[in-house]
């Protein structure tokens, strides 16, 4: 087996990114696209600054779409909001190491076994200074690695080029470690069309793009482009 990724590239369209005053018109961008994702950033003002939008939103864009919904909690207590998002539909959840390994919340291997045990996708997320080493032992626990390429918070920042290495290393141990079938790489952040090659030639397979997608003519349009590259 090479080292080349053999996995098909899965844009996620990040709907913070998108005009919140027609959530419906952005969803039908996205339903009318190449798009099989669609990525739902949760943030509590506490681990990030910032609040976005919580499950009742969720629960209601769930009747509009049968995208994938990828929900990426950003929050201090990540274990309390699994059942509310479980309920609200996501079919994905993701959480921050970084949220916990605190000591207000469970121990990741807690968290990962609530997700899956409802029959989810786990993801694990790490902030652009945290080393991959520190979420080694779960590999083989889970279904994706969120890499964040942006400090989390905010769509509309720009890529932070180390990443690139960062995926490198995981794409890297992934397939020393027979893992290439079941577990993948999303990029979160300043994901564009000029570098969208990059981070898949370097070995990610799920592309988050927010305003990228949301901020253009054409947002459907971008979303095929993505997913061709
Ligand atoms: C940032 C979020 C991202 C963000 C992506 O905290 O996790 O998902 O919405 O937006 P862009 O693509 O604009 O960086
Ligand atoms: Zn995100």
């Amino acid at each position: 087996m090479g080292t080349e990724n053999k996995q098909k590239i899965v844009v996620a369209p990040s709907l913070l990114a998108a005009d919140f005053s027609n959530l419906e018109k952005a969803l039908d961008y996205c339903n009318n696209s190449s798009a099989t994702w669609l990525h739902l950033d949760i943030m509590d003002q506490q681990f990030v600054p910032n609040l976005s939008f919580g499950p009742d939103i969720v629960k209601n864009i769930r009747k509009h779409s049968k995208l994938f919904f990828d929900v990426h909690l950003m929050v201090s207590n990540p274990f309390e909001m699994i059942d509310l998002f479980i309920n609200a539909g996501a079919d994905g959840i993701s959480f921050h190491i970084e949220a916990s390994e605190s000591r207000f919340t469970f121990p990741p291997k807690i968290i990962i076994n609530k997700i899956k045990r409802a029959n989810l996708l786990c993801g694990i997320a790490i902030k652009p200074k945290t080393p991959f080493k520190i979420i080694k032992k779960y590999m083989d626990l889970i279904d994706y690695v969120v890499v964040m390429s942006v400090e989390p918070g905010f769509a509309g920042q720009k890529f932070i080029p180390e990443s690139l290495k960062k995926i490198q290393e995981i794409h890297q141990f992934i397939t020393e470690n027979n893992l290439v079938n079941q577990v993948s790489i999303q990029i979160d952040g300043g994901v564009k069309l000029h570098n969208a090659k990059d981070v898949v030639d370097a070995g990610a397979n799920i592309l988050v793009a927010g305003s990228e997608v949301f901020q253009s003519e054409n947002p459907t349009e971008v979303i095929n482009k993505m997913s061709q590259i």
